[in-house]
């Protein structure tokens, strides 16, 4: 038995597992502990004894624990094999984690799962400054990629910047092949390690900056949260690689998007979180969008927030460890007020990235704002995937072909009506998204009627025909209008062609 396996198999007979966790320490400590604060936690599981409690206090408290229920809690490793493979030192009796471990749970198109997943300890459990190398946990940018990331299956798929794996994982569960890139060693090494705990097989490791360890390759599918953060190019700043690639301003992104051409297979899709530089008079989505476009690449950007140059330089000196208020935060900021100056930056923003390698597609850019919050809701990548493929059929049929066409109005999808009081008509008629991007779109009384009678059963140019009738208006403008309008609600994923 390896000590990997011996790790497993402690962690299963411990039953180290997420729902026994939030068991242990019930919603509030678990909602504390997202916030940052470890104690109603601590406090819940210093009352047991048990196993899981005693690895949760090591590995995700960060507590020093009694090294004797330690060495109970991993009785096929012990102490010794716990030390060898770098989880914890042991002395004088007390046991010091080295490591966060901790169980991840998810749900995609194949079912629930679940994994145990190491990294570096965080700030909560270390209580200082972050190491500049630190090897990051799975975040919350990391659920959001991993929720963007398509499910239908290929051959390969490449996880630049793999970090603790945890992408890897996720797209090795629809590619037969992954390769995991990472410029760091030690990430390489965490990588490594939580693919063999979690006995995943078929993800190839590889060590180098960007794509330079894919070269002359090409993949079907590339996922990355890359280094996107920018940071002040100075000696003064620390440049955390977890976060920040080492080019100015977003340039990092720039170059993530240029060679994904370079190394997507025709028909192959990216899926990638980024942040871009609103700069005074350009807009940032737009220019997230010409790098696509520049580089052959369809694309679809959401862009989820726009911080701020003040906003943003504090998430990031936060996330560092440094509080404000303190003499650091202050010379931090001004570095990064300084850089943004420098070069004209008004505000960033973030999203997600889908590019896409076309092979006879007709092309596709969209680059749009979305403000309903959707980090909780999964699925994303496989809303988007059907939405792009639902796009691509439609935009291969000229408008007398679409007319055609049947269309279904999507399950998730409701209207609402407002009225001025006493009013017959509507003045504003909405149509919402239940899922997806949630969207919100105000549409004509024309356009609801035809939306509303989209159920699959007849063409859409016999709808178009029977509303221009009812609404007494002529139906080949209708047509016109409406056909176009169609072709944005079939990529919205709000109508369904039916073939
Ligand atoms: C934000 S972390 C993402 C970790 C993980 N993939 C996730 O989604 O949680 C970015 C990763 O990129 C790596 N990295 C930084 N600069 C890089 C570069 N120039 N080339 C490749 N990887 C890089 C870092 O070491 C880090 O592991």
């Amino acid at each position: 038995m390896t000590l990997v396996d011996a790790l497993r198999s402690d962690l299963e007979a411990a039953r180290y597992r997420v729902d026994r966790l939030d068991g242990l320490w019930g919603a509030e400590a678990e909602a504390a502990l997202r916030r940052g604060n470890r104690v109603p936690a601590a406090r819940a599981l210093a009352a047991s004894a048990e196993p899981v409690a005693v690895l949760a206090r090591l590995f995700v408290l960060g507590e020093t624990v009694a090294a004797d229920a330690v060495a109970a809690a991993l009785p096929a490793l012990g102490l010794g094999g716990a030390a060898e493979l770098g989880l914890l030192e042991a002395d004088a009796g007390l046991a010091r984690p080295l490591v966060d471990l901790r169980p991840y749970a998810f749900v995609d198109l194949h079912g629930a799962g679940e994994w145990w997943i190491a990294s570096d300890l965080g700030e909560l459990a270390t209580g200082g400054t972050l190491r500049v190398d630190h090897v990051l946990g799975v975040g919350g940018a990391s659920t959001t990629l991993a929720g963007l990331q398509f499910s239908t299956p290929v051959a390969t798929a490449l996880d630049l910047g793999t970090g603790c794996g945890i992408q890897a994982l996720h797209a090795r569960r629809f590619a037969d092949r992954v390769v995991a890139t990472d410029i760091s060693e030690r990430a390489l090494r965490y990588a490594r390690l939580n693919a063999e705990l979690n006995r995943v097989e078929g993800i190839e490791f590889r060590l180098g900056d960007l794509y330079a360890p894919l070269a002359g390759e090409r993949v079907d599918r590339i996922v990355s949260n890359p280094p996107f953060v920018i940071t002040p190019r100075s000696p003064e700043v620390p440049a955390y690689e977890y976060r920040d690639g080492g080019l100015e301003g977003d340039a990092l992104v720039a170059a993530v998007i240029a060679g994904a051409a370079a190394h997507l297979a025709p028909g192959g899709t990216a899926q990638l979180l980024g942040n871009w530089e609103y700069r005074a008079g350009v807009d940032g989505l737009e220019r997230a969008a010409d790098w696509a476009t520049d580089a052959g690449l369809d694309c679809w950007i959401v862009e989820r927030e726009q911080l701020d140059p003040a906003r943003y330089a504090e998430t990031w000196i936060r996330d560092g460890g440094t509080r404000p208020g303190t003499p650091e935060f202050e010379r931090l900021c001004a570095a990064w007020l300084d850089d943004f100056a420098r070069r004209g930056v008004t505000g960033v923003g973030f999203g997600y990235l889908v590019l896409r390698l076309a092979d006879g597609t007709p092309p596709f850019r969209r680059a749009e704002r979305v403000s309903a919050p959707l980090d909780e809701v999964a699925g994303i990548g496989a809303h988007l995937a059907e939405c792009l493929a639902a796009r691509d059929l439609v935009a291969a049929l000229d408008d007398e072909t679409l007319l055609g066409l049947r269309l279904r109005v999507a399950p998730d999808v409701t209207e609402e009506r407002s009225h001025w009081p006493g009013e017959a008509d509507p003045s504003v008629i909405l149509l919402r998204q239940g899922g997806g991007l949630r969207r919100e779109l105000r549409v004509d009384p024309a356009l609801a009627a035809v939306v509303g009678a989209c159920d699959g059963e007849l063409p859409l140019g016999v709808i178009v025909d029977a509303v221009a009738a009812l609404l007494e208006t002529d139906a080949a403008p209708l047509r016109l209008g409406i056909v176009a309008e169609v072709r944005e609600l079939v990529a919205d994923g709000v109508l369904r062609p039916l073939v």
